[in-house]
């Protein structure tokens, strides 16, 4: 199997355009309302499901209708859920987006279940035989900053699994705990305010610098419409956005992660994997929710000038 996605699992009720709450029992009517499977690691599976890698998604979700609904999104578009755990004392998490008219995102957000997600709910072997493991928001599951998960991910590392790590939140006191998986982690891609939370530096090439050497052998800091930087012992290269009309850019964090593991199981160099996630980016910040208008590796290659692949 491929790619094993690790973390945080949020089912996303979108609806666009909202500019404001109506007051008192007022009704809005908006033109689009979806639900998708969101978060650093659900959002990500579903994004790298479409670009043609096997994935298996683990974490913790509710007992709860709508971890039954996230189950079946996410199986929809074939992602291997069997590595979900349900937990009956806890809600599936869940965030309520009105997207603005221009894009903007506020959210209101339930954590619920995904604080639960422990070491136990990893099955033993599964790091070990995946080429990739993606550790999609361990500020927020923080229950694996925990030395049994430590050594997990040490034994799938001396077995050839590359480690792939993105954040969710943009809470510091969270955002400080996912230090401690630095030195296990072969990419790190997290956005700017994240990288600077984390490192206490504004400059994004500081920032990116001060991360490196604390373990990765890359570490990309994306940076919204402006683009991201990547930051190697090759030195740093900036990957612009491409241009788009944005409709909603939530998740594109998300994709751009897909896009970059789907270049590392293809072989690719780090710079061309910034690539492919600048482009599958690209593609969802002009739908509605975190999947919008992905399809295929092809779409995403067609929009580089690449040829698709074999
Ligand atoms: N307005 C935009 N136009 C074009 N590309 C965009 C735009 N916004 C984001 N992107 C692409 O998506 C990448 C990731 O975006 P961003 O830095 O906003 O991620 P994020 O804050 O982690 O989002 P997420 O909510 O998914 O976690 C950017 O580096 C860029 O390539
Ligand atoms: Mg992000």
């Amino acid at each position: 199997m491929a790619v094993v996605t690790l973390g945080a699992h949020i089912v996303d009720v979108l609806a666009r355009p909202v500019t404001e709450i109506p007051p008192g029992q007022d009704t809005v009517v908006v033109e689009r309302i979806r639900v998708t499977a969101a978060g650093a690691a659900a959002g990500t599976a579903v994004a790298l499901a479409k670009l043609g890698n096997e994935v298996v998604s683990v974490g913790a979700i509710g007992d709860d209708e709508l971890g039954d609904l996230l189950v079946a999104v996410m199986s929809r578009h074939g992602v291997d859920v069997s590595g979900l755990v349900r937990r009956t004392a806890d809600q599936t998490a869940a965030s309520i987006l009105p997207i603005r008219p221009d894009g903007g995102r506020p959210s209101f957000h339930a954590p619920g279940a995904n604080l639960t997600l422990s070491p136990g709910a990893v099955e033993p072997g599964l790091l070990t035989a995946a080429d990739v493991v993606h550790l999609g928001g361990p500020d927020v599951t923080f229950g694996l900053n925990d030395p049994a998960f430590f050594a997990m991910l040490s034994a799938a590392r001396d077995a050839g699994t590359v480690i792939t790590m993105d954040l969710l939140s943009g809470m510091p006191d969270l955002i400080l705990g996912a230090r401690a998986f630095l030195p296990l982690v072969d990419y790190f891609l997290p956005n700017l305010e994240q990288a600077q939370a984390m490192t206490g530096e504004t400059d994004a090439e500081q920032a990116a610098y001060s991360l490196l050497v604390q373990g990765p052998k890359a570490v990309v800091v994306t940076m919204g419409a402006e683009g991201s930087l990547l930051v190697d012992a090759g030195g740093t290269r900036r990957i612009p956005a491409l241009e788009v009309e944005v409709v909603d850019t939530t998740g594109c964090g998300d994709a751009y992660c897909a896009g970059f593991i789907t270049g590392l199981v293809h072989g690719k160099e780090a710079l061309e994997c910034a690539r492919w996630g600048a482009a599958t980016a690209s593609i969802v910040a002009q739908g509605l929710g975190s999947d919008a208008g992905l399809t295929d590796l092809g779409a995403v290659l067609a929009l580089l000038g690449e040829p698709e692949e074999k």
